[in-house]
């Protein structure tokens, strides 16, 4: 298998790479902090060596209830919020036809509990009115508001509809080892469980079984999912040099960037298949990142999509944004533009060629029209979308987030800022307490 890259010559000139490998030691000793356990936030790096700790006999418990949903169930609902549902969506999103839904391949998963929507409740009820239907609950605490809400109205639909024996069969708990209401509710209930180590913060937690169960639900290979997963965390561990090791250099690069100025990372795809890692990815960096008055804005765009909207404001806007690029090399389909004998809309100088060409040519055009008009530009090519490429870009971003933020100076794994809503939310509806 190869490698996912990180290209950055094309930030230079906005910063120089001199500046970039001037950081090679910090980079280094934040790095090897990972590892040892020795930084701030150290009770939450449990995800560092999780690749490659987890074995066949995990993969396999997680598969057969994976096979048990698949075998039972027309839908299965993901309950979660922020880091108990991102992951799982971004990466069946990327691995999936972009039309299964509307096929109504089965089990079809949808989503719940990451919103307070009256109406997206309502109607998912409808949805699920005389289907067969299971649920994945998904929260680390096990107290999050919305997606306790929503398993509480889902629960009692499928109760109602299949019983509450046969409702047991279709529930899964992910959960705390011993804290907390879904802990407790799972306890009484007899539901199936799986735990999210104590040590694992949520936006960290997809190489668990909080992304893993609902992957496998969808039919993607796990296995090979974490095998691009532990290649990269060898990759990327802290005896690999600064210069060959791309979260390193990616880290550090962003560091520099947003030294001179540049306070935003767009993340850009040239593949809507990509929307969801990238909203996985903004979680991962602004709520590790964003504190003490610090951080980079994560922000994110698909391609060309969106530059028919937000591309005249990264084109002339305000210079303080840089963009990293998602590219994947290869198409996993091959579709060529045809001949017409009219030709009307003027593309015959096009015909014979792949749609794909046309991509990677708005890809470089926008590019260097991007650096040309002072947005520097980091490259990440993934060869294509694949289980084993994915497990490696998912790694490859986490390693990095950690190390940046060490490199940022602030303790990437809390986010005391997510409380402030809650309390003022709770007050406000009179919970005791409050
Ligand atoms: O990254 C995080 O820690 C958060 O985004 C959580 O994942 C999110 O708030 C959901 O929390 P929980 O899994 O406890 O319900």
């Amino acid at each position: 298998m190869k490698k996912i890259k990180v290209e950055i010559d094309k930030t230079l000139g906005v910063i120089t790479q001199e500046q970039v490998y001037a950081q090679a030691k910090q980079a280094e000793a934040a790095n090897l902090a990972l590892e040892q356990k020795t930084g701030k936030g150290s009770d939450f790096l449990g995800w560092v060596p999780l690749p490659s700790s987890i074995t066949s006999a995990d993969l396999a418990d997680i598969q057969a209830t994976a096979d048990k949903l698949r075998a039972t169930c027309e839908v299965v609902v993901v309950v979660g919020i922020g880091g108990s549902y991102l992951g799982a969506k971004a990466v069946i999103e990327a691995l999936s036809g972009s039309f299964d839904v509307l096929e109504n391949k089965k089990p079809v998963v949808v989503y719940a509990g990451h919103n307070i929507g009256e109406d997206y409740l309502y109607e998912l009820s409808g949805y699920l009115k005389n289907k067969k239907f299971g649920i994945i609950n998904i929260s680390k605490s096990g107290t999050t508001t919305e997606p306790a809400l929503a398993f509480r109205i889902l629960k009692k639909q499928l109760e109602e509809a299949a019983g509450k024996a046969e409702a047991k069969e279709r529930i899964v708990a992910i959960t705390d080892k011993a804290r907390g209401a879904l802990r407790t509710l799972a306890d009484k209930e007899g539901y199936k469980t799986y735990v999210i180590p104590d040590d694992v913060g949520g936006r960290f937690s997809v190489l668990t079984p909080v992304g893993l169960l609902p992957v496998a639900v969808a039919g993607i290979d796990i296995k090979q999912l974490v095998e691009g997963a532990v290649s990269m965390e060898k990759a990327t561990s802290s005896d690999v040099p600064f210069a060959e090791n791309l979260a390193a250099i990616y880290a550090a690069t962003r560091n520099e960037l947003y030294k001179s100025g540049k306070k935003i990372e767009i993340l850009a795809n040239f593949n809507p298949k990509l929307h969801y890692v990238s909203e996985w990815w903004k979680q991962l960096y602004g709520e590790s990142e964003g504190k003490e008055h610090k951080g980079i804005f994560t922000a994110s765009v698909d391609l060309t999509t969106d530059l028919h909207s937000m591309g005249q404001w990264i084109q002339e806007g305000e210079r303080s944004i840089f963009e990293t690029v998602i590219s994947v090399a290869q198409p996993d389909h091959h579709v060529e533009v045809p001949e017409d004998e009219q030709d009307l809309d003027g593309l015959n100088f096009l015909a014979g060629r792949r749609v794909d060409h046309v991509n990677k040519m708005a890809e470089l055009g926008t590019q260097q029209a991007h650096v040309d008009g002072g947005v520097p530009n980091i490259r990440i090519e993934v060869p294509e979308l694949n289980a084993n490429y994915v497990g490696q870009l998912l790694y490859f971003f986490e390693r990095a987030c950690g190390i940046s933020g060490y490199l940022l100076g602030v303790n990437p794994f809390d986010q005391p800022g997510v409380e402030a809503y809650k309390k003022n939310m709770f007050k406000l509806l009179n919970k005791p307490g409050y």
